[in-house]
């Protein structure tokens, strides 16, 4: 277990301590050009290797990445796989603590409360963990609602409260670069416009993310069917047969990455028999699916009853006193919905 086993801090949604075995999955999972991850890589490193040093120059790193672009690009993988592949980097030299950060967690209704919090977060908390561990990354996710543009900001929220939140973010982030220069903040926006422009100055590096061109979103396929392959082998030829990739991939231009992963999921979903057993996968699943953009065609004629699909499911199988509509909530008496509730990813 890497969880840190003590409860969160207020506004940490989880703290990780790096390298883990079980988080190179994220990094190898992003399928973008290699300067993209190299340049990633190196201002990750620049910062927390030579942060110390670094922080004596006028123009000091502000230990800040800002990862921009449309829903579903990698953006947030990305982040969390840079977080481990550093911390690879480093590990002789010690331990990475990985902090991800609510940024939902800070606007409040209450009068000068946001700033409290922003405050409380980058002066007790980062430093606190920075404290316990050589470096650090601080992953903040949608961070147009942590540093919010005072320019444009909303007149629903107190505008005098966002400002002084934002204030709060800058000042913030300031003192860390010069008195914590082994931290390091990975942020996360689709909507940079919102995000505040001096925060954005003091990013060392803003990379956009596009969505991915023919050739990845092949190669994104080409990865989900062979993570496919490893549970079920026999869909290992599927994974391999570029032509095939090729002339889905067409049917799937102008999707995001998490779409295309979905495809495969769909597909999975196309007929019962593939769902009960996904080594029955086809291409024609496949082809099916991205051209019914992973939804379904409202068609066909009469779908069979619940008895006619499983007929023959044993009566010391069945809950039938086993159950409650009522309001309330027993906890005890649920055993038979825990089924539904699943964890989106
Ligand atoms: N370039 C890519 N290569 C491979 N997989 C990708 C790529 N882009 C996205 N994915 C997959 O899409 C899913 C969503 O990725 P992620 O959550 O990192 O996107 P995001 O950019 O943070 O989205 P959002 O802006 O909605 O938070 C993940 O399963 C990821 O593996
Ligand atoms: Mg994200």
């Amino acid at each position: 277990m890497d969880r840190a086993r003590t409860a969160q801090p207020p506004g940490v949604l989880s703290m990780h301590i790096l390298p883990a075995d079980h988080h190179d999955r994220d990094w190898d999972a992003i399928i973008v050009p290699r300067e993209v991850k190299e340049r990633l890589l190196s201002q990750a490193l620049l910062v927390l290797e030579h942060g110390r040093k670094l922080s004596m120059l006028s123009g000091l790193p502000h230990g800040l990445i800002v990862l921009a672009g449309p829903p579903g690009t990698g953006k947030t993988t990305m982040a969390r796989g840079l977080a481990q592949v550093a911390a690879l980097a480093l590990a002789r030299k010690g331990a990475t603590a990985l902090v991800e950060i609510n940024p939902h967690a800070f606007p409040s209704d209450m009068l000068g409360e946001s700033q409290r919090n922003v405050t409380r977060l980058l002066t007790e908390t980062v430093p606190e963990i920075a404290a316990q561990r050589p470096f650090v990354v601080v992953l903040i996710d949608e961070v147009e609602s942590f540093a919010v543009r005072r320019s444009t900001a909303s007149f629903e929220a107190n505008p005098v409260d966002v400002h002084r939140a934002t204030d709060a973010v800058l000042l913030g982030i300031d003192e860390i670069a010069k008195n914590l220069p082994q931290v390091l903040f990975v942020t996360t926006t689709n909507f940079i416009e919102a995000v505040d422009e001096a925060f954005l100055s003091r990013a060392d590096l803003v990379m956009r993310f596009a969505l991915p061109d023919r050739e990845t979103i092949e190669r994104i396929l080409a990865h989900a069917l062979g993570e496919l392959a490893v549970q079920w082998p026999a869909l290992l030829p599927l994974a391999q047969d570029g032509a095939r990739l090729s002339g889905l991939a067409a049917l799937c231009e102008g999707w995001d990455g998490r779409r295309i992963r979905k495809l495969v999921l769909a597909a999975l979903a196309q007929r019962l028999d593939v769902a009960r057993d996904p080594s029955h996968l086809s291409w024609d699943d496949l082809f099916s699916a991205a051209r019914k953009q992973g939804g379904v065609e409202w068609a066909g004629g009469a779908a069979p009853t619940a008895h006619e699909l499983f007929p023959d499911v044993p009566k010391e199988l069945k809950h039938d006193h086993d159950h409650d509509h009522g309001q309330h909530h027993h906890p005890h008496l649920h055993r038979h919905t825990q089924t539904h509730q699943r964890e989106e990813k």
